[in-house]
């Protein structure tokens, strides 16, 4: 198979586990004799120091045109700390989500084995959970009318949703829940908010269409409480976008560490593969940091955009190898891990490239 990859590392640690991704991805192609032709873009802080643009247009058309991109992490502390700067990293993301048409944010929350103990949530409430998270990622509060009136004095973000926003979503979910165990759960705050009324009626009447799919409802509140009180309980969760930004940060602590986590990104062109941690300033240029969510957003990658399932189950194999094997990044440590099995970020990638 002959395939353009964009790679996009973007800011912070992004930089780092992102080269190790892009290894994986070669080492993938040599096995399997595919050709994969690699180009560079630039998105975020690192975009906006070259070209003031946190979205340049010639990154932009390198995206539409791939066959798939390998995406970093945006954000820089000096912004964060600054609420007032008009173009931040953060922008650049959420372009490139909207222009992609990437409405489908996919988070799987598996817990490898060997992490049972990495995790701040008892082994015995965690063994065996297995969450597919659908975020909506177009729409909702983070991409409403938003600004400031009587003199700055108050600020207001809309939350907007369309029947065919909630539709589209709801199944692609519905589809995911019909290959695992056939329960979705739905989680919204229709009891005060209006659009996630609407987001219950769309998705309780496409539920007619599954009648084989044991549908919940649930408000975010309870759904962050039994999150962690019973993982398990859960096979689809379907919600908004802000309410699956929250929700899969709290849920990443089912799979041990933030830096196990990948996610896709899908729509109707080019499907964008990223770990769900953030840039991590604070470990940026340490080489500390864990690449196996850039890794696992790899398999990822080959699976959904280029149906490379053999491919892609190498890959995580070769990650459950590697933590059998007791080898772990700093993130995904505990006590009893002996020091020489503490690896940083090149190191890591090493062990899951030999077993590739
Ligand atoms: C995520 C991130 C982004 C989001 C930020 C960086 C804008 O937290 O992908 O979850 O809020 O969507
Ligand atoms: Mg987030």
């Amino acid at each position: 198979m002959k395939k353009n990859i964009l790679i996009v590392p973007g800011d912070g640690i992004g930089q780092e586990v992102t080269a190790v991704g892009k290894k994986v991805l070669d080492a993938i192609a040599k096995k399997f004799n595919h050709e994969f032709i690699y180009d560079e873009a630039l998105i975020g802080h690192v975009a906006i120091e070259v070209t003031g643009n946190p979205l340049p247009d010639e990154s932009l058309a390198k995206m539409k045109k791939s066959d798939a991109v390998l995406f970093g992490a945006v954000g820089h502390p000096k912004y964060d700390n600054d609420p007032s700067a008009k173009v931040r990293p953060e922008q650049g993301l959420l372009k490139m989500r909207k222009e992609l048409g990437l409405y489908a944010n996919i988070r799987p929350i598996k817990l490898f084995d060997e992490l049972l103990s990495a995790s701040s949530i008892k082994p015995e409430i965690l063994k065996g959970a297995d969450i597919l998270f659908f975020r909506e990622l177009t729409g909702d509060i983070y991409f409403g009318e938003k600004g400031r009136k009587n003199n700055g004095d108050t600020a207001f973000d809309v939350a907007e949703y369309s029947r065919y926003e909630v539709e589209r979503i709801a199944r692609k979910a519905f589809d995911a829940a019909r290959t695992r165990r056939k329960k979705l759960c739905s989680v919204d705050k229709a009891n005060v908010i209006e659009t996630s009324r609407l987001w219950r009626e769309v998705v309780q009447k496409i539920a007619l269409e599954y009648p084989d799919v044991e549908v919940e409802h649930q408000f975010v509140d309870a759904t962050a409480m039994l999150l962690i009180k019973d993982p398990r309980r859960f096979d689809v969760v379907v919600t908004a976008n802000l309410f699956g930004d929250i929700l899969t940060d709290e849920a990443s602590q089912i799979a041990g560490s933030m830096g196990m986590l990948a996610s896709a990104s899908i729509g109707d062109g080019t499907g964008v593969y990223e770990p769900i941690h953030g840039s991590a300033h604070d470990i940026t240029g340490k080489g500390v940091a864990n690449p196996l969510a850039s890794i696992l957003s790899a398999a990822l990658l080959l699976d959904i955009s280029f149906g490379l399932k053999k491919e892609s189950d190498s890959i995580i194999n070769a990650v459950d190898d590697v933590l059998k094997a007791g080898f772990r990044t700093r993130d995904i440590a505990d006590a009893n891990t002996p020091a020489d099995k503490i690896l940083g970020t090149a190191a890591m990638g090493e062990e899951v490239l030999k077993l590739l």
